[in-house]
């Protein structure tokens, strides 16, 4: 490209303003002071950010500091000049209260990184469950040119002979120890048995469904997603990411071509396809926003539900990650997605600008049982439900995870065979929980539903995780091992429940779950998705205004200030958990 030709960058009103040369030297004079050179300041070449999501405190995403050279090579090859930009930590398994309540801080603090300094483009390294969403949420709403690159899953891990799956052997170790087979130690030794390596969680939970979903959406080169986190492939798409962000600064590309309705519609046939996390839909629907898109729950029905379980991955199938890359990872996914005609937009343009179907078409399975085919499906619909009803307007249910034996127990009356009624017992979050659930007084039993609230946005500030309880261990001990769950909170995407998730609105912010009372009687309907509190109207809002007048659902007290200020301005799961009035910031780099 000749210069005259070349379209201005956005650096170089930072760094090349012959407007304003006080300003100009100001800005300069500082990047200069660890060896940058005025020639490569000022010569044209796009200043390219790399969001570092990689920290001693984020171990999930913490090989990104090695990856970030490759990545810096890929940039400087390509003739960009990368500059390393540090991002709020996010570590799943770390924060406290929850680290969901961070997604919020990170993207806003990135927003404010690459709209404030003299960014051209930038690489989001994501991984770990909400670092994707963060980054792309910021990269949407400043819209520069931007590319995902995930930092890749850990090793399969291995205990007593069998894979061991992050999380899901946690769900596992729950029961041991709830019936005394194993003590502390033995909880903890299984626990790291499913951490062998570097990367994010090995099963498909929110971190591998999120950087799937990145792929899906045209954010990430093809194929990037499902490299494991130590091989070397994994380093060679840093470098290809790196060249591919300096020619996407001169061809324009940005977050808006991208991520367009249509990326977002196919990105929620393969969420299903893959088996994908219930934190998902938030994510997406939170995404969306910021490029003023408009997903609901709804959506994700009605477009996801029908479409099959291709990938044989924990929690709703056997492998892991790694069997996953080898097996042809998502690209296998998506060639078999298009060649049933599942993918409903094949011409959706990515990252490499070029067309999602023309990248997918050849993409080879090495091994038919961990990606089938889709007649050897491992469900015929394995989509979400979107559930409504009398105690919240939506909630989301994972029937991917339905097991035999919740079939059996629940599904398979006579009468009716997609319903059934039971008592509810209520927990306000996972410390009541914890402290009451294995009481026997109590009288939980085989047919009781579980249910818990005060866990969602507001409640639990960021939702906790814990929709998904186990039963009291003395029915674990008789071979009860499920009852269904439902709640205003979320779960990990690593479990297998087919509990129903993230109900809204939540008890703390007017939904009706805050009325409910342990032993009131609950119908669960899949045939019309409905979840109805078997009380007449004027009961419920009797129950409503005795609540209100003394106060409404209480929530235990903000621990700091962000926990207070997100609690003021976050909306409900349904509208992706984004902070009121942030989403109405759109394109901002460009204006
Ligand atoms: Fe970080 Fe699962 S805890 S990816
Ligand atoms: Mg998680």
């Amino acid at each position: 490209m000749t210069d005259s030709k070349r379209k201005s960058l956005r650096s170089e009103s930072w760094f090349n303003d012959l407007a304003d040369p006080e300003m100009t030297a100001l800005y300069l004079e500082r990047y200069l002071n660890y060896g940058l050179t005025l020639e490569e300041l000022r010569s044209g070449k796009p200043i390219i950010g790399i969001a570092q999501t990689g920290s001693d405190l984020s171990p999930c995403n913490r090989h990104h500091v090695e990856l970030a050279k490759r990545t810096r090579d890929g940039i400087i090859a390509a003739g960009g000049i990368p500059l390393e930009i540090p991002v709020h930590p996010i570590q799943e398994t770390g924060k406290r209260p929850t680290a969901m309540l961070d997604r919020n801080l990170a993207y806003l603090s990135l927003v404010e990184s690459l709209y404030g300094y003299p960014i051209d483009g930038v690489v989001l390294t994501i991984g770990c469950d909400k670092t994707t969403p963060a980054l792309l949420m910021a990269a949407a709403t400043v819209n520069i040119p931007a590319i995902a690159f995930s930092v890749g899953p850990m090793l399969n891990g291995w205990y007593k002979g069998e894979r061991a799956g992050s999380g899901a052997i946690v769900w596992k170790a729950r029961e041991k120890y709830a019936t005394g087979e194993i003590d502390g130690e033995g909880f903890l030794n299984m626990a790291a048995a499913s951490a062998p390596s570097v990367g994010y969680c090995n099963t498909m939970g929110t971190a591998s469904t999120m950087n799937s979903l990145a792929e899906a959406l045209g954010m990430q080169l093809p194929g990037s997603a499902s490299i494991p986190a130590p091989y070397r492939e994994r380093g060679q798409m840093a470098y290809h990411t790196g060249t591919r962000i300096v020619e996407m600064v001169h061809e324009d590309l940005r977050p808006s071509d991208v991520m367009t309705r249509a990326a977002f519609e196919n990105a929620i046939v393969v969420n299903s396809a893959i088996g994908g996390s219930t934190n998902a839909p938030i994510h997406l629907v939170a995404i969306a926003r910021h490029l003023g898109i408009d997903i609901t729950n709804a959506d994700w029905e009605s477009i996801g539900y029908d479409v099959p379980l291709l990938a044989n991955v924990q929690p709703a199938g056997a492998y892991l990650s790694e069997d996953f890359h080898l097996a042809g990872g998502l690209p296998a996914i998506v060639a078999e997605l298009l060649r049933g005609g599942l993918i409903p937009h094949d011409d959706a343009i990515t990252v490499t600008g070029q067309k999602f179907g023309s990248l997918y078409a050849d993409a080879p399975c090495e091994n038919d049982d961990v990606i089938r085919t889709i007649d050897r499906a491992l469900t015929a619909k394995a989509g979400f439900l979107n559930m409504t009803g009398n105690l919240f307007d939506t909630a989301i249910m994972k029937t991917s995870v339905i097991t035999q034996d919740f079939r059996d127990r629940y599904l398979s009356h006579a009468d009716d065979p997609m319903a059934f009624e039971g008592p509810a017992f209520v927990f306000d979050g996972p410390e009541d929980f914890h402290k009451r659930i294995d009481d026997p007084e109590l009288g939980i039993t085989a047919d009781s539903i579980l249910v818990m609230r005060g866990a969602g946005p507001k409640g639990y500030p960021g939702g906790a995780e814990v929709v998904n309880m186990r039963p009291p261990s003395y029915l674990i001990k008789q071979g009860i091992r499920g009852l269904p769950c439902l709640g205003d909170g979320r779960q990990s995407g690593t479990s297998g429940s087919a509990s129903i998730l993230n109900a809204s609105p939540e008890a703390a912010d007017g939904g009706n779950l805050a009325i409910l009372q342990d032993r009131d009687r609950l119908r669960i309907d899949l045939n019309t998705r409905k979840v109805e509190l078997l009380l007449d109207d004027q009961e419920i809002a009797a129950r409503r205004a005795s609540l209100d007048a003394a106060g409404g659902y209480q929530v235990p007290e903000s621990q700091s200030p962000w926990q207070a200020i997100f609690r003021d301005r976050v909306r409900q799961f349904s509208d992706g958990m984004v902070l009121d009035g942030a989403d109405k910031f759109q394109d901002i780099a460009n204006k």
